[in-house]
């Protein structure tokens, strides 16, 4: 297995399926650190840079409070416009790196360019993790899902996924990437005008992902396992930022209602949403068996905290 040690975290395409499993052992043997809310002196001589050119509630506070769990420290920006590169300058993605290379010991970005993490890391010396970058991917939430299956679960092989929502979103690049080295068949569900590309699936094919596409969340959910659901109703992930407007609500089609898990999902099956949420699960669903987000949100902090030791070093 590659180590960790100084490696980005810029795609699930890169990972092996014993590194998926090795990161999953580092998570459980670090999680009783955030369960227990202690901090501990892992990484108490390191310095998390956050680098976010696009707004975010979990992936960058969850990264943050992961440093400070490992008794890190924290610098950086959660919005680009009053750096040098969202003013007047426009400062390019090597000139801000080579800065912040010398404030820190490893950068997360986020950023409305896809391939933006994966140029800083040309450029830095640093580890780089990316925290989403347009439409491409965002493999550190994807890991957490994973993750929160297997907790859930017990198991990852043999679990038969439904992913409904829009499958240009970043999320769902990093989830069939990462599910090529599970034994998991997987249903996509999306408006037409937002379905994967024939480039990415002839990508994943290549890979092997057992994967079909059917056009109503009814007519796969009978069968899922891990029911993952994002919005179809979004801003658009190309633009640094967009603020509240008009928009429509969720069709039938790719909203999971309590009523329909009630009447067709597996009584044991488990749904994740990395959330922001719009009307795609009412907040009815919250409190039923089904509903796991927010486990999946505890698992973020404690995944970016075994992501950040291995890259750091403080683990193997
Ligand atoms: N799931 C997720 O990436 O959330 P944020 O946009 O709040 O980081």
């Amino acid at each position: 297995m590659r180590s960790f040690l100084g490696r980005d975290i810029l795609s699930l395409k890169d990972f092996e399926r014993n590194e998926f499993f090795r990161i999953f052992e580092v998570a459980k043997e670090l999680e009783p650190i955030a369960r227990n809310r202690r901090n501990v002196e892992l990484l108490k001589e390191k310095t998390l840079v956050t680098a976010f050119y696009q707004p975010s509630t979990r992936t960058r506070l969850a990264h943050e409070a992961a440093m400070i769990r490992l008794g890190g420290q924290v610098t950086g920006f959660s919005d680009a416009k009053m750096t040098r590169a969202g003013d007047w300058y426009q400062e390019s993605i090597k000139d801000t790196v080579k800065m912040l290379e010398y404030y820190g010991d490893v950068i997360v970005m986020r950023h409305f360019r896809q391939g933006a993490p994966h140029e800083a890391a040309k450029w830095a010396s640093v580890p780089i993790i990316n925290g989403g970058d347009g439409w491409g991917e965002h493999p550190t939430q994807i890991l957490t899902d994973l993750y929160t299956v297997l907790t859930e679960k017990g198991r990852l092989d043999g679990l038969k996924w439904l992913a409904v929502g829009d499958m240009r979103m970043r999320t769902m690049h990093s989830l069939a990437y990462g599910l090529t080295q599970f034994d998991c068949p997987i249903t996509f569900v999306s408006p037409p005008d937002m379905a994967l590309t024939e480039e990415f699936k002839a990508e994943i094919s290549q890979y092997s992902l057992d994967y079909k596409e059917v056009d109503h969340v009814e007519k796969a959910i009978g069968d899922a396992d891990v029911i993952l659901v994002e919005p179809v109703v979004q801003p658009d992930y190309t633009k640094s930022r967009q603020e509240a407007g008009e928009h429509g609500l969720t069709p039938s089609n790719y909203k999971i209602t309590r009523e329909l898990l009630e009447k067709k999902a597996k009584p044991d099956a488990i749904l994740l949403h990395s959330l922001p949420r719009m009307d795609e699960i009412p907040p009815d669903v919250d409190i039923t068996r089904w509903s796991r987000y927010w486990q999946e949100a505890f698992n973020g902090v404690v995944m970016r905290m075994a992501l950040l030791a291995l890259v750091l070093g403080a683990m193997e």
